[in-house]
């Protein structure tokens, strides 16, 4: 398995969303992330698969982070439940990690077995929506990934989103899945 996290954060202040939302709009970011995560297996927190539009997304299969007891999903051929991170240690295919923040705080701070191998890091430079509700953030993940991995892309620029490629220090990462990525975030869609 490579696990690979995935966000489109604001630039300078590192939000990721304001309340249920993502506080801007930037159709070729959805194209891409619905190309990197088609018919992969994606895990996401309760929050984030709840602002999804009814509650799914077509063709990939989607894990669910949740502490609630009997959380019913829209989709139970498709979708599954977990209470417990660890349930994704020894997880075999792929897995894309999509937040929200509690989500990529947690997979970088559960030990080297979960913690992603490759980061999408997409950076957003222009302006942020007025919306309500609390603004989230991921500086605790920004600064880890600072740390511990190196930036093995240059920055490819579209529709004012500068996206590269962040590796584990030391990890062996599986070339088609980076080829992949690459291949992806490069091309202009
Ligand atoms: N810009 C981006 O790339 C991006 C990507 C994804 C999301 N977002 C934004 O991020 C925001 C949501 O982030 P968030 O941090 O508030 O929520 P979240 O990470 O999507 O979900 C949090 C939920 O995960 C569950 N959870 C927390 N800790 C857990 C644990 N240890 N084990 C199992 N389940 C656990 C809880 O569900 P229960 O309450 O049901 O127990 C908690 O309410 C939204 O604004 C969304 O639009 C942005």
């Amino acid at each position: 398995m490579t696990k690979i996290a995935v966000w489109c954060r604001h630039d300078g202040d590192n939000l990721i969303g304001i309340g249920a939302k993502i506080p801007w709009h930037i159709p070729s970011d959805f194209r891409r992330f619905r190309k990197l995560t088609e018919s992969e297996a994606l895990v996401v927190g309760e929050k984030t698969y709840e602002s999804f539009p009814n509650r799914t997304l077509p063709n990939r299969d989607i894990h669910i982070l949740t502490l609630t007891p009997e959380y019913e999903v829209s989709d139970p051929a498709h979708h599954f439940v977990h209470h417990d991170i660890k349930d994704f240690k020894e997880f075999e295919p792929n897995l894309y990690i999509c937040g929200g923040a509690t989500i990529y705080k947690l997979f970088m701070s559960s030990g080297d077995k979960l913690m992603p191998d490759v980061i999408v890091d997409c950076k957003y430079l222009g302006a942020v929506d007025a919306l309500e509700g609390p603004r989230i953030d991921i500086t605790p993940c920004i600064e880890t990934m600072e740390k511990k991995y190196l930036k093995m892309s240059p920055d490819y620029e579209q529709e004012n989103v500068l996206t590269s490629l962040w590796v584990k220090k030391g990890d062996f990462v599986d070339q088609g899945v980076l080829k992949k990525l690459i291949n992806i975030i490069s091309v202009n869609n």
